[in-house]
């Protein structure tokens, strides 16, 4: 069977190069952010602080106002890791590296490679619609979604890029990556809903899949990016988890609520229905997946293999996600999916 390891010298050689994910564990102190009102009044967008004027017509209307929907701890210390990583697809990626491949790896690659153009812009238009409907008063909610939309045009952009680098162009787009049938990202209303559909499952898929970017790449820089991407992602997830965790000490009548959510999440992600995990079982995007991590088109049985191995990471990702945002108890308790049980116990 195959496995995934922890590939030592790539992650050595990725800190000497400036990866940096220490922050990671400055986040578990909480700053719960008692200085914002648990309930805004402001709907006519004034900034958060500022001196109320009277007589000001109420256009900002927004649709939540309540801290114990859209907060997260630390997310002030969170936004300063965003805008501190910023990074550019044109100077910041050794383009040069790129030589030419076998048909089969470049038409492979290409096919990730629109998949993921295709879902960044989802991860960017979805938090955008959130940003006008959150009063002001939440302003860090808002930078830290605002740095996410700016994170993943980039993201967007890095990966149209390299489509169309080395001859192979965009590719097929995946069908029901913005469905609208249940439990999709594309779909939810609520902030929870789309933060636990979004950061929580759909990003930490593709995190851990970002992370072992090096056993899909062919050269250095598609390592960069995918080792530039992970950085970036691991922020993004970070939202969600800290939202999770100030919900579940704040709003425990929501609770159950979150266990739908995370239950639709877990449906999709055991059975690869709406196509947002690249490693989901026969989608077009595992079926690529399978020739990179293979070696060709004529070794996917032991890429299939290693992806197999990768979806077991990704569902212990997951379940370590939902221990640090305090909903591990389904994992004991027999509500989680039975199949990621199996991936988890079998990764262990
Ligand atoms: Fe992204
Ligand atoms: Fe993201």
């Amino acid at each position: 069977m195959a496995t995934v390891d922890n590939r030592t010298a790539y992650w050595e050689q990725a800190r000497e190069q400036g990866f940096d994910l220490s922050w990671l564990s400055q986040l578990e102190e909480h700053v719960a952010g008692q200085d914002v009102e648990e309930v805004s009044a402001n709907n006519t967008g004034r900034v958060q602080g500022s001196i109320p004027r009277n007589d000001v017509a109420q256009f900002g209307a927004y649709t939540f106002r309540t801290k114990s929907e859209v907060w997260a701890y630390n997310l002030t210390k969170l936004y300063e890791e965003f805008i501190t990583r910023q990074w550019s697809s044109a100077t910041d990626i050794p383009w040069e590296t790129i030589q030419p491949l076998p048909d089969d790896i470049e038409a492979a690659q290409c096919q990730l490679a629109t998949f993921f153009t295709q879902v960044e812009f989802v991860a960017s238009d979805v938090p955008g619609r959130f940003l006008s409907t959150m009063s002001p008063d939440y302003q860090e909610v808002r930078l830290a979604l605002l740095a996410q939309v700016m994170d993943e045009s980039r993201h967007l952009d890095v990966f149209r890029k390299r489509a169309l680098s080395n001859g192979g162009g965009l590719m097929r787009m995946t069908d029901s990556v913005s469905d609208v049938v249940g439990g999709s990202t594309d779909n939810a209303r609520e902030f929870t809903e789309f933060s636990s559909r979004l950061h929580i499952t759909g990003e930490g898929n593709v995190l851990t899949l970002f992370r072992l970017g090096e056993m899909m790449a062919y050269n250095e820089a598609e390592k960069t990016i995918y080792r530039r991407c992970a950085q970036d992602e691991a922020r993004h997830v970070a939202i969600g988890v800290l939202h999770l965790r100030y919900m579940n000490e704040f709003a425990p009548e929501r609770r159950e609520e979150i266990h739908c959510y995370l239950d639709e999440g877990e449906t999709r992600q055991s059975s690869g229905a709406g196509g947002e995990n690249p490693a989901g079982r026969n989608q077009l995007t595992s079926e690529a997946l399978a020739v990179l991590l293979g070696g060709g088109k004529d070794k996917v049985d032991e890429g299939q293999k290693i992806l197999m191995a990768i979806r077991q990471r990704q569902t212990k990702e997951y379940f370590q996600r939902l221990k640090s945002a305090g909903f591990d108890d389904r994992i004991h308790n027999g509500r989680v999916n039975p199949v990621l049980l199996e991936q988890y116990k079998a990764a262990a």
